[in-house]
């Protein structure tokens, strides 16, 4: 499944592929065109040679006697399965050995013709593979098949039999729910017409219908799919078997019983169908003529069960503390996009895969967030959109954020000028460490120094890390991002409709209105000595602003306070984790803490603090950063996104308010990315020289990726380089003698990934 998907399945870049098949098709039908025509043969090739481009990176001509001999083996071998059935009648386990024979040999010379054909392609397929360049599925096998150990079920033989299901079980099904479309047509002669009718308001004449038509096609969709429920092509599934005596229900399921799945009659059922023979695609719109989401009761064409669209049917198949685990787990059975429903409430969307999730975070209809306690509740404040950037949609969203990613700018976000602000409070920080020996817990103190340098760039003020109101303003801090966590449990109990409650009882608005006070005094305060020739901070910035706006702006102060907000929550937290995970993994990985002080005491020298303008020579510092992030983290599941009216993402249906989350953890162990991925090793991101990896790095995603992107990220990897480098270059970090390492399994989850609380001892370096 993963390979396929690697190679275009779900992807609208398929759509070239398919349609030059279908051109191929129409081209040779076009010949009998106005006379009575079977299409039967001619479709089964098309179909079966869009399959051999995925699979062979080869596309026969339609009239090539390979393809021809190929189709004819698949379809005599095919056939002749069908008749088995009459081995059912033999008591089959009473004469196991004759029973088998009698079957295999009524299909083993078309299975001989076809592997034959398929050995000679795997041969071609060594002789001329590229290591670093998988065509096609047989070339990602043979790959794979070289990372296993002897003994393994990723062989030879293998990978001929999948291919061999893949044709089989690929080619003759949608060629034949094409004849069965193309039967009801024409049985349905109106039905045809508003099928038509919508192509050509939708699509026009003057183009080809593409697969990005498939969200605004609502009755073709649904024709297809009445297509499939009134065409029955697979009626009783593929049966299925229990490999020892199980039970269901109290029923007892003998052991190689054989399953089967009746879909014609949960195709006809009343009880989900209105007039079930009747055929009428319109059955699959909603009351806005749009196609219907989430899963179709009694609707089970492909099968039911772990098959592609994943529906976990229930909130207790996730871990409440690690659900990204629970999430790779899944994944791994049914792909990189899977929908989660949690019982009575709207679906969770979890996007596994770093491909997938490129093209889906960058397109607009999935820049929102989702209607959670704190959507909701910086929607009572500024109406629908919400307010501030982390919290907020449409408009309010795009100027809030684009106005702070250029203010943020100005104020030094990339520029080395920033090094001093940041290393005044890197020095405070030091200067609280005990240095004697004694185990030390750094939490509480790094997230004072984090706020304090997001407060220097929003308030112009620095507070002394004793300062009352600053150890206020961080437990609020704190509550706000770990209370979201806990919205888990409102999913499982649909809670998600009493927002202002659990608002309440998770303490987010008592939170919210403790940093609120502050920042209303704090604002006061600005617009009392604000200098229209000088701006300050980002408050005096945003101030001036306001004042170029027409009424009903989104630049107001509503969304200022908000924006504040969602600066010191997304901002701190995060960071001043990330460095406790820094820290935790130089204790447990001592040899790794040795390299990156080696490189610093060659390149800076003890002699002075490292400054950002290092950056550029300290490469195994800054992937030890990078290693970092990926191996601790911090934000494992990114921030829920969601769509606000349904939206098809590559055939796909995501309902609107869902909640959808990129599987970080997930990506940033994907073997396709990573070697070794558990193992923590910074030099995963040199280049053969020793130098730090540029561009994008496939993968890796601890700032999210798309349009919503954290906008944090310079500043944060400027912080991180110069706490985690200057602490490195002053100190050497050891865990408490006789005390465990803390278990990585334990962390503590709210959007931030928490490392379990530790100690350690900080010794000066000589
Ligand atoms: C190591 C530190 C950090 C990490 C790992 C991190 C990670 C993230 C992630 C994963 C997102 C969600 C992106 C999405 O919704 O797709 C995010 C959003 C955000 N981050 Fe960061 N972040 C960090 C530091 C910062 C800093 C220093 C700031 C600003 C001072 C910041 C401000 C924000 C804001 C405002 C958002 C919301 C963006 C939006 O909704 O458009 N972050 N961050």
């Amino acid at each position: 499944m993963r390979t396929l998907r690697d190679f275009g399945f779900g992807k609208t870049s398929m759509n070239d592929f398919i349609m030059e098949d279908f051109n191929a098709l129409v081209a040779k039908l076009s010949q009998r065109f106005g006379q009575p025509l079977d299409v039967n043969f001619r479709l089964n090739l098309a179909i079966l040679n869009i399959v051999w481009r995925m699979v062979g990176n080869e596309s026969f001509d339609h009239d090539d006697p390979v393809l021809l001999k190929l189709f004819d083996s698949f379809q005599t071998s095919l056939d002749s399965r069908g008749k088995t059935s009459v081995f059912k009648l033999i008591p089959m386990r009473l004469f196991p050995k004759a029973v088998r024979w009698l079957m295999i040999s009524s299909f083993l010379p078309f299975r001989s013709n076809i592997d034959q054909f398929l050995k000679e392609t795997v041969k071609n397929h060594k002789a001329t593979r590229d290591e670093n360049f998988n065509r096609d599925f047989i070339d990602s096998y043979l790959q794979e098949m070289q990372t296993q150990s002897p003994g393994s079920v990723i062989n030879e033989t293998n990978l001929l039999a999948n291919i061999r299901n893949l044709f089989a079980a690929g080619s003759e099904t949608t060629a034949t729910t094409l004849r069965w479309g193309l039967l009801f047509l024409i049985m349905h002669p109106q039905i045809q017409d508003r099928a038509q009718q919508e192509l050509d308001e939708v699509v026009g004449k003057d183009r080809d219908v593409h697969l990005d038509d498939r969200g605004s096609l609502h009755y073709n969709e649904a024709l297809i799919m009445e297509i499939l429920r009134c065409g029955n092509i697979a009626p009783l599934s593929v049966p299925h078997s229990c490999t020892e005596d199980a039970t269901f229900n109290g029923y007892l399921i003998p052991a190689d019983s054989a399953i089967v799945i009746n879909s014609v009659h949960m195709h006809r059922d009343s009880k989900y169908w209105k007039d079930p023979l009747k055929f009428d695609p319109s059955r699959f719109l909603d009351g806005k003529g749009h196609l219907r989401t989430g899963r179709i009761p009694g609707f089970v064409p492909f099968g039911i069960g772990p098959w592609g669209w994943a529906i976990v049917g229930s909130a207790f198949s996730v871990s409440v503390r690690r659900p990204w685990d629970s999430y790779s787990k899944l994944a791994r059975k049914f792909g990189g996009i899977m929908s989660v429903s949690m019982s009575m409430s709207a679906e969770d969307i979890i996007i596994s895969d770093y491909d997938l999730a490129l093209e889906f975070f960058n397109r607009e209809e999935f820049v929102p967030r989702p209607p959670l306690v704190p959507f909701l509740l910086s929607q009572k404040e500024g109406g629908h959109e919400g307010s501030g950037i982390a919290w907020s949609n449409g408009k309010t969203w795009q100027e809030n954020r684009r106005f702070t990613l250029r203010t943020l700018r100005d104020f030094g976000f990339g520029k080395t000028s920033l090094n001093d602000f940041i290393m005044a409070d890197l020095n405070a920080f030091v200067a609280k460490i005990d240095t004697g020996g004694q185990p030390v817990d750094l939490k509480s103190q790094l997230n004072l120094a984090i706020l304090n340098i997001v407060w220097r760039m929003v308030g112009n003020e620095s507070f002394d890390l004793d300062n009352p109101v600053l150890l206020k303003l961080v437990g609020a801090i704190t509550k706000l991002v770990n209370a979201r966590g806990k919205d888990s449990i409102m999913k499982l109990l649909a809670l998600r409709r009493f927002p202002q409650f659990f608002a309440w009882w998770f303490g987010v608005s008592k939170s919210v209105m403790e940093i609120d006070v502050f920042l209303k005094e704090t604002v006061k305060k600005h617009k009392l000595t604000l200098d229209e020739n000088y701006n300050r901070d980002f408050i005096d910035s945003y101030l001036q602003e306001m004042k170029t706006q027409e009424p009903g702006s989104v630049i107001n102060e509503g969304n200022l306070l908000a924006c504040v907000r969602h600066l010191f929550s997304a901002g701190s937290e995060t960071t001043a984790t990330t460095i406790r995970w820094g820290l935790l993994f130089l204790i447990m990985f001592s040899e790794i803490q040795e390299k990156a002080q080696d490189e610093l005491d060659q390149i800076v020298g003890k002699d002075r603090d490292v400054h950002l303008d290092d950056r550029k020579n300290l490469h195994y510092n800054e992937a030890l950063i990078l290693e970092i992030l990926r191996y601790g983290n911090t934000v494992p599941l990114s921030m829920s996104h969601s769509c606000s009216q349904d939206a098809t993402f590559q055939g796909y249906l995501i309902p609107a308010d869902c909640s959808i989350f990129i599987n970080a953890v997930h990506m940033h162990r994907d073997s396709k990315y990573w070697k070794d991925p558990l193992k923590f090793d910074p030099s995963r991101f040199l280049d053969g020289e020793g130098h730090l990896r540029s561009g994008r790095i496939p993968g890796f995603v601890p700032f999210g990726i798309g349009k919503r992107q954290c906008p944090g990220e310079i500043l944060a990897r400027m912080e991180l380089f110069l706490f985690m480098t200057n602490l490195l270059s002053r100190f050497t970090f050891s865990s408490v003698p006789g005390k465990p390492l803390p278990d990585l399994n334990t962390t503590f989850y709210g959007v931030v990934q928490q490392p379990p609380n530790y100690k350690l001892i900080v010794t000066e370096r000589k």
